[in-house]
């Protein structure tokens, strides 16, 4: 082969290859783009990288009813259901809580009460939720409830990439919240991540109705009633069709209680 035959082939061989690999990167990140995983929102698929800003959109809409329309849409109950979760979790003198996805502090608030009429002194709840709309609904009844500003905080984060340092807390609630979460299994991380050891992961979550008669009746109340009353009291029908359907899409229980122990809890129960 002459020298100005090898030059060739040295020269043009490297680009060449340049070339084809840079071709290829680019279809694999087309193909990536392409791929990305869908998920729902409420009965509608979307992609993941959409259902976020979706979710904020809803709780921007409804922060300003949303005490109101959560006493119209249960009667009242889920006060019930939220004085029980707080019983449950029956703080102590040292309970450092954070509840997750707080909203506008309904969790919060029982808590102080409880820690209050037990006389504990040291405890603290951080309210950490998404949305900057719900925090501030949550901070102005924190003020008119006159609870001590020293006992509580408001942080605005996502419940996927918690901005808290391993081993914080020694409580985790979450209430209504995860399953508007897009990953929930990067949230029970996150739990598990940012409490001590030995500390509690709490989550109240509506589940599926097992009665096929109750089913049937509970689904006409949702889809019928439900966003009815959203247009009526809030003027928003789409929001609260959003909730009910989220509903449906949570896992059932076999597939959460999974979830729960692959994120590495120990010790789980469940009660309905
Ligand atoms: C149905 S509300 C529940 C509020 C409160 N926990 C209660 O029980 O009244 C759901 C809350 O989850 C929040 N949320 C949704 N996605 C979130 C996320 N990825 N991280 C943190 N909060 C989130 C919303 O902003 C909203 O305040």
């Amino acid at each position: 082969m002459s020298q100005h035959l090898r030059r060739f082939f040295i020269r043009r061989l490297p680009r060449k290859t340049f070339t084809i690999a840079r071709r290829h990167l680019a279809t694999q990140q087309e193909f990536a783009k392409n791929e990305e995983k869908s998920t729902h929102f409420g009965f509608e698929t979307v992609k993941e990288s959409e259902k976020e800003q979706k979710v904020h959109k809803v709780f921007e809409n409804v922060a300003a009813d949303y005490d109101l329309m959560n006493d119209a849409m249960s009667f009242g109950v889920h006060r019930i259901w939220k004085d029980y979760f707080m019983c449950e979790l029956s703080p102590t003198d040292n309970t450092k809580l954070l509840d997750v996805a707080g909203g506008t502090g309904d969790i919060a608030f029982r808590f102080l009460n409880y820690i209050k009429n037990k006389g504990h002194k040291n405890c603290h709840v951080t309210v950490c939720d998404i949305n900057a709309n719900m925090l501030e609904v949550g901070k102005i009844r924190s003020r008119n409830l006159g609870h001590d500003p020293e006992k509580i905080s408001w942080t605005e984060g996502n419940a996927e990439k918690l901005p808290f340092e391993d081993n914080t807390f020694n409580a985790y609630t979450i209430a209504f919240g995860i399953r508007n979460c897009t990953h929930i299994d990067k949230v029970l991380e996150e739990a598990y991540r940012v409490l001590q050891p030995g500390g509690r992961f709490m989550c109240l979550e509506f589940s599926n109705v097992e009665n096929s008669y109750a089913q049937w009746i509970y689904d006409q109340y949702s889809f019928q009633v439900i966003p009815v009353l959203g247009q009526l009291i809030a003027g928003q029908w789409k929001p609260y069709q959003y909730l009910v359907e989220s509903i449906r899409q949570f896992p059932n229980k076999e597939l959460f209680r999974t979830m729960i122990e692959e994120a590495g809890f120990p010790r789980f129960h469940m009660k309905t």
